[in-house]
């Protein structure tokens, strides 16, 4: 498993700790860097240039990490998990690439669960804690043609209360792992259940059982909700279910049901 740093790195704990979890379960590389802009800018170049699937940028710090929807977010140095996963598709996940935010949720999900915390996926891909946000998703791809050639897995993760941006301009209310009763998991252990947990979860992107877990993890199930579509526009309904391409199927006052597929959406309780 060849990986890199940039100089002076290979010094600190936080690497000489991956260094040590990452053996033998990470099928790439990876590279490791004390301070990024995003990793997600840095894995959509080295995908351009030839990662191997399944290979790791991940950063202790980002000083311009992307969310959804032009949103920042926030990494400071120390406290948190920012990372992005090189996924090359084969030609059967190649029609499912709409299941890859929720590979990345539904493994925190698994990777949380043993630690005893019940996290939930707020429809696309953010996971709750305690109705609270406490990760989100990007996944960008890089294309080939008409085809796939890279899918970005982008997952940060508050994992200590200083992770936890201050709450002016925040959309939604956040939490860490630490906050919700989980002092003991480090950010290293937390890496490495959530790594086994994509590499068992995308084994399962055509199963059922994929589906049904996703939805048995949805927050808000069967409530109220209101989707926004871009900045304006809201759908209220009822949570129903997925769709096989993880699209979100509401139920509407008048008894139909809308199919909300992924894009400039976002997702909240009605209350
Ligand atoms: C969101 O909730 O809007 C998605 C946030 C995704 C953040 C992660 S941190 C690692 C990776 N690098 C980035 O710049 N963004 C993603």
């Amino acid at each position: 498993m060849a990986h890199t740093s940039t100089p002076g790195a290979s010094s600190s704990k936080f690497f000489q700790e991956l260094h040590a979890a990452l053996q033998g379960i990470l099928p790439g590389e990876w590279r490791y860097f004390p301070s990024l802009g995003s990793t997600n800018d840095e894995a959509l170049a080295w995908a351009s240039a030839g990662a191997p699937d399944f290979s790791l940028v991940i950063a202790d710090e980002q000083t311009r990490g992307r969310g959804r929807m032009g949103r920042s977010w926030f990494t400071p140095p120390g406290a948190a998990l920012a990372f992005s996963l090189i996924l090359r598709p084969e030609p059967a996940e190649r029609d499912r690439i709409g299941l890859f935010s929720g590979l990345g949720a539904l493994a925190l999900v698994d990777a949380l669960q043993p630690a005893g915390v019940a996290a939930q996926i707020k429809w696309p891909n953010d996971v709750l804690i305690n109705g609270k946000k406490v990760a989100g998703i990007l996944v960008e791809t890089v294309w080939s043609g008409m085809e796939v050639e890279s899918v970005i897995l982008g997952i940060g993760v508050n994992v200590s209360p200083e992770s936890v941006p201050p709450p002016e301009g925040l959309n939604y209310p956040a939490t860490c792992v630490h906050a919700e009763g989980q002092n003991r998991l480090s950010r290293v252990a937390l890496l490495q259940l959530l790594l086994q947990a994509v590499l068992k979860r995308r084994t399962q992107l055509s199963l059922d059982i994929f589906l049904r877990d996703w939805e048995a993890a949805l927050a808000f199930r069967g409530e109220p909700v209101q989707v926004w579509l871009g900045q304006e526009q809201i759908v209220l309904g009822r949570i129903l279910g997925l769709e096989t391409d993880g699209s979100l199927r509401l139920g509407l006052p008048d008894g139909s049901a809308q199919v909300i597929h992924f894009g400039e959406v976002h997702l909240r309780p009605d209350r």
